[in-house]
């Protein structure tokens, strides 16, 4: 194979890959073998710069950044599309009516048969392909003349470099729309707030300041999508007879076109309209209504156009997702994490299909560099799933005396202090497990299976718990009573004291379970082991300076800080005494040990006749920090059987089993890891 046919192999493959990967969303290979490809690919073009050309994927990789845009004037004039204000099912009858009327139809004539499809929110491009191979990509502009952004669009993977046909036409243009999914929207915005960084409005707003981003490299990192809904100039191309029909072949041709369509009489308009309205939120991009075109072409040269608007072409709207109202104050909202969120309260009003009235502003630096003002007009966004957002002040409406917005030092729910950590943009609160705010969050953390564990006490009860005054603090949580618990409604007396069996349980627990259940900031379960395992005691730790810390090994200095300050603060460290007071314990010196390595995970134990020492409780839990069973009932399955004082029944059908059993002695020993040798049964006297 010659370099020549070998460079054309690989633009072929790794076209078909793209194809598959960003259009499809099935990829055909792994990443490192397309990797692989293209690099092979740059390599040779890199070797025989006579082989580039300009569908090659690797000119999607960007080049140097432009002085501006070159005019571009185009062949056909981009035209825009009459808007329905009637936002009922009667938007759509009274286009149908206007297209009857135009067509000279008779009420006795058959129904027109339309094309509806989704108006996509983003910006206008016209997509030049000359044999098959894009050569040009323009923004509408004026209509007349728009903007050259080839370098920009030829970086948006779902749009092909060539098309996908081995006769293509010479002149194929293909219009649509390019526009930025909401949650690559969400994304970009997200890592703009995190670096301080000024945000965008909407996604239309992101896309268009993509495409008309200078530097390409700019702009191929930001994931535009596309979305063809049309056609320019052709040349030599057997055009469809019908609208339908011109997507299905663009879509042949490898383009990217919404599979959100139908075609029909005004009636499945009429239904598409609703269909879609029900679902406007759950779409993955932002529309801002639908579009209604006469499906058949010659009916809509027989129709053509009134000033620049086609009379075969309609879109009918829904309800903005944007709309203008007063920030009647800012509010700080404090997160389960102790996040401090500004707040607007608006003035209602009615957006995105539901009535808003209030907004959230992110965090400081985003509410000064908005300057959003009590009193200010504001531009409210709400779309999809969305939390409301004010993306915008409108200036010139500011009432005189309007004051800059300060966020507040302490939190205002529980006064702790509220700091902002190096490099972060957010707010928190200090209260930590003291702040009403966030103790149910810490009371489900501290419980969960990977902490203390503590089975059944769910969302539903810490809420009604913390929402009756019953618990405030962790060790609240031991010192429950059946009759607390019976006050809370539904609760069963029952599944009163199973919570209360399982709290009683959890008091038995290990070092790096107890320390990930406290919810210190960046603690998570592998730290806590780490810090464990360094430490080897609860005090040591308790006490470590912020040296100290960082001699632990993966502990930097923001998790060390959060550490020091975590335990520097006297009701945090009460919260610890407490905890311990109520009897929650664990081996100490021991490390990670208990909760890395779980040594009797997978056995079972029976446990039958009284202990000596140990209560049945404490016998379980000790049994379970280690990753044993407890069951009720002696099987072949069982591995041991623990025998105390009065054993019964059970201890015969070990025998009769051939089971091991052991006494007290022999579970303490079996637990702090001690060799069991065939350890001879001691059965304690009658
Ligand atoms: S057809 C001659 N179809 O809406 C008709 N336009 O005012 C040309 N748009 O900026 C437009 N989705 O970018 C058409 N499915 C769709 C569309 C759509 C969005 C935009 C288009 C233009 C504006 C028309």
């Amino acid at each position: 194979m010659s370099f020549l046919e070998r460079a054309a192999a690989l633009r072929a493959q790794i076209a078909a890959h793209d194809h598959a990967y960003y259009v499809l969303d099935a990829p055909t290979i792994p990443d490192a073998e397309y990797d692989r490809l293209f690099r092979e690919l740059q390599a040779l073009e890199a070797d025989h710069p006579e082989l580039v050309t300009a569908d090659s994927p690797t000119r999607r990789v960007a080049g140097r950044p432009l002085d501006g845009f070159a005019p571009v004037r185009h062949a056909v004039a981009m035209l825009s599309i009459r808007t329905e204000t009637d936002t009922t099912a009667e938007g759509a009858r009274a286009f149908d009516g206007r297209v009857r009327r135009e067509l000279g139809l008779a009420d006795a004539d058959p129904p027109v048969v339309y094309a509806a499809e989704l108006k996509f929110d983003g910006l206008a491009l016209n997509l030049r392909y000359e044999q098959g191979v894009l050569v040009q990509a323009a923004t509408r502009g004026d209509g007349e003349t728009g903007e050259d952004v080839t370098q920009n669009v030829r970086t948006i993977r779902v749009i092909p470099l060539r098309l996908a046909t081995s006769s293509p036409p010479p002149v194929l243009e293909v219009r649509g729309e390019v526009y930025l999914r909401r949650d690559d929207f969400e994304a970009l915005n997200e890592a703009a707030r995190s670096r301080g960084d000024k945000t965008f409005v909407n996604p239309r707003n992101a896309a268009a300041g993509s495409i008309r981003q200078l530097d390409p490299a700019i702009a191929a990192q930001r994931p535009l999508s596309f979305f063809a809904y049309g056609l320019g100039q052709t040349q030599g191309w057997a055009v469809p007879a019908t609208h339908s029909g011109v997507l299905d072949a663009l879509l042949a041709l490898g383009l990217p076109v919404c599979h959100e369509r139908t075609v029909g009489t005004v009636e499945d308009l009429i239904r598409f309209h609703a269909d879609i309205a029900a679902r406007r939120d759950s779409l993955p991009f932002d529309i801002d209504g639908v579009v209604y075109k006469v499906d058949s072409l010659s009916l809509q040269s027989r129709l053509g156009f009134v000033t620049r608007e086609p009379r075969w072409a309609v879109a009918h709207k829904y309800p903005p997702q944007e709309m203008l109202t007063t920030v009647e104050a800012i509010e700080v909202q404090v997160g389960r994490t102790g996040k401090l969120t500004p707040v607007a309260r608006l003035s209602p009003v009615f957006v995105g299909g539901v009535t808003v009235t209030n907004a959230t502003l992110h965090n400081a630096s985003e509410v000064q560099r908005k300057d959003v003002r009590v009193g200010d007009t504001v531009i409210v966004r709400r779309a999809g799933d969305v939390i409301p957002e004010v993306v915008g002040v409108l200036p010139d409406k500011r009432p005189p005396g309007a004051v800059p917005f300060a966020m507040p030092c302490t939190c205002p729910v529980c006064g702790s202090v509220a700091v902002q950590e190096q490099g972060e943009v957010d707010s928190r609160c200090s209260g930590g497990l003291v702040c009403p705010a966030q103790r149910k969050q810490a009371l489900l953390h501290f419980a969960q299976r990977r902490a203390v564990d503590i089975d059944g006490l769910g969302d539903k009860i810490v809420e009604q718990l913390v929402d009756a005054g019953i618990v405030r603090t962790l060790p609240d949580l031991y010192r429950l009573g059946v009759l607390k618990l019976a006050e809370l409604e539904r609760m069963a007396e029952r599944s009163a004291a199973n919570l209360l069996e399982s709290i009683e349980r959890s008091k038995q627990t290990t070092l790096p379970r107890f320390l990930f259940g406290l919810g210190i900031r960046h603690v998570g379960e592998a730290t806590a082991k780490d810090l464990a395992r360094h430490f080897g005691n609860l005090d040591a730790l308790m006490n470590a300076s912020i040296d100290d810390l960082l001699a632990v090994e993966q502990v930097g200095p923001v998790v060390a800080e959060s550490i020091h300050t975590f335990f520097a603060q006297p009701h945090q460290r009460e919260v610890v005494e407490q905890l311990r007071a109520c009897g929650l314990g664990w081996a100490e010196g021991q490390g990670a040990g208990g909760a890395a390595a779980l040594p009797q995970s997978g056995k079972t134990f029976v446990l039958t006749g009284t202990l000596p020492t140990l209560s049945r409780e404490q016998a379980q839990a000790m049994i379970e920090s280690q990753g044993g069973k407890v069951s009720g009932s002696v099987s072949k399955k069982t591995s041991y059987v623990v025998v105390g004082a009065d054993a019964g029944s059970k201890l015969d059908k070990a025998r009769e089993l051939g089971i091991a059993t052991l006494d007290e002695a022999g579970l303490l020993a079996l637990m702090h890891g001690k060799a069991l040798v065939a350890q001879p049964l001691s059965i304690p006297p009658d």
